[in-house]
């Protein structure tokens, strides 16, 4: 049977009810690349953990003003992996709960808090099944910087969120730009130049990616190397928000990323990568603030 072992990995979590087959299989790959993926993140500079890059780096300015005063505030981060974010919100006073469905990653996580004196709740689970595998709800639901890519139905997800969060509770969800997976450089006349090489919309289906290499330095994975990704366009995301009930306060698109992503990016005083001046101004990543409703 197609999709056979996805199917039994995935009975014990609850998602199998609520996927086909195929696509339940997609999101158990997913989960064995990323507790591949794991080991390698947690050694590399890319992440900095040993102290090398502190957590607040991985921030836009605007990300601080928009979230608030985080103090006492019960925040839920989604997709967290190695809780590189998880422990600024924790260290900014909030009570800080991350979910991820790679248990090596949740375990990772676990021990980075321990060693920083944090505490944080680390729950494994699917973001499918997050409203089951988590108690209450939140003031705060955080997620992205590439974690949308991996969901098949942001209307889904969306309801998901929306039964997470307490009345006049926000979602912040902080997120590559489509553009960004669009764009790739290809050699003209001696130098790179951007161009259109993917979709920027979803309507094709899921992309497969069978890569050795993760996207951070150290070693090659020598299993699970494949890896599904889903296109989401910036009007599905604030739709399947608004239409799970959220009102959308802000939509911020930003020409800055946390890395550099081609060679000719450049950091600025803050540490954030920018394309050179006279590039033109494109977003590479974007932030939404939606709120649920008081009742
Ligand atoms: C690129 S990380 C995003 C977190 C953070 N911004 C970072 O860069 O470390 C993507 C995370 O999504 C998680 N993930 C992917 N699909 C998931 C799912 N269906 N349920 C829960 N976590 C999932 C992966 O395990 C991974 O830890």
């Amino acid at each position: 049977m197609p999709g056979g072992q996805g199917l039994t990995a995935l009975a014990e979590w609850g998602v199998v009810t609520t996927f086909d087959a195929e696509t339940g299989r997609m999101i158990a790959a997913n989960r064995a690349n990323w507790d591949a993926r794991a080991p390698i993140h947690v050694a590399s500079a890319f992440y900095g953990l040993d102290g090398s890059r502190p957590a607040e780096s991985w921030f836009a300015d605007y990300e601080w003003d928009d979230l608030g005063d985080l103090r006492g505030a019960e925040l839920l981060h989604l997709q967290c992996h190695l809780g590189t974010e998880t422990v600024a919100f924790a260290a900014r006073g909030a009570r800080a709960t991350g979910l991820d469905f790679s248990g090596e990653s949740i375990a990772r996580a676990r021990a980075l808090a321990e060693e920083r004196g944090l505490e944080i709740d680390y729950v494994h689970a699917d973001v499918h099944d997050a409203r089951a595998a988590v108690r209450g709800e939140f003031d705060i639901v955080y997620t992205g910087k590439g974690s949308l890519c991996y969901l098949p139905d942001l209307d889904r997800w969306a309801a998901i969120v929306h039964d997470l969060l307490k009345p006049g509770g926000s979602l912040y969800l902080v997120e590559f730009h489509p553009l960004l997976y669009a764009l790739g450089v290809v050699p003209i006349d001696g130098s790179e130049e951007l161009t259109l090489r993917a979709d920027y919309l979803d309507g094709r289906g899921p992309e497969e990616r069978d890569a050795t290499r993760t996207y951070t330095d150290g070693p090659a994975l020598t299993e699970a190397t494949v890896s599904y990704e889903w296109r989401h366009g910036l009007g599905e995301v604030v739709t399947a928000l608004a239409g799970a009930g959220l009102r959308i306060d802000r939509v911020r698109e930003d020409h800055r990323l946390p890395w550099p992503r081609w060679s000719t990016m450049r950091p600025g005083p803050d540490g954030w990568f920018a394309l050179p001046g006279d590039a033109p101004r494109i977003p590479l990543f974007y932030a939404v603030k939606a709120v649920k409703a008081v009742r």
